[in-house]
């Protein structure tokens, strides 16, 4: 198995960026106006939060895209889903079906299955693990569709 399906699985590498394919698509419908998990290398916006100004302690509003490290990613899509009566926000995460925190949260926002692989920045493969896009804040709360790459 590549380097990157092992570290995106054992959660080694927190900061793979979005192809620029695949945000642009979303950016199109969405409109961001802010990148809630980012770095200065990676942001998708230049409104941005970051380790170091975490997004955990923030008063989200606006349109946020949502990235979240692996480690710790419950946190991130509580705080999201929390953030649904002032914020919009739009996840990619592992469709963990199986979790608390994916029938807890997730099933109680939009949730739209990725169809495809998607090629991290600076990886060789496509991440052969099942994605989705959660919606909190808009949409129709526990409806489900296919999104194409
Ligand atoms: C998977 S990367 C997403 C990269 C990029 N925003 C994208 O979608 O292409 C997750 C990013 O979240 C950042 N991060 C880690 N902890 C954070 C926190 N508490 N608040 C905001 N961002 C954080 C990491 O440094 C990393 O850059």
């Amino acid at each position: 198995m590549a380097d990157f399906d092992t570290n995106r699985f054992q959660s080694k590498n927190q900061s793979y960026e979005t192809p620029n394919s695949l945000y642009l698509k979303l950016d199109e419908i969405f409109h961001f106006t802010r990148d809630a998990c980012a770095s200065a290398e990676n942001a998708k916006c230049s409104q941005y939060w970051s380790e170091e100004n975490s997004c955990l302690d923030k008063e989200w509003d606006g349109v946020n895209w949502v990235n979240p490290p692996y480690k710790n990613m419950k946190t991130f899509i509580k705080k999201a889903f929390d953030s649904r009566d002032s914020s919009v926000s739009v996840l990619l995460i592992p469709a963990r079906t199986n979790t608390k925190w994916w029938h807890d949260y997730c099933m109680k926002g939009e949730v739209w299955f990725i169809c495809g692989r998607p090629k991290f920045k600076g990886c060789i493969h496509g991440l052969p693990q099942p994605l989705a896009l959660v919606i909190f804040g808009s949409g129709t709360p526990g409806a489900m569709k296919s999104f194409y790459l």
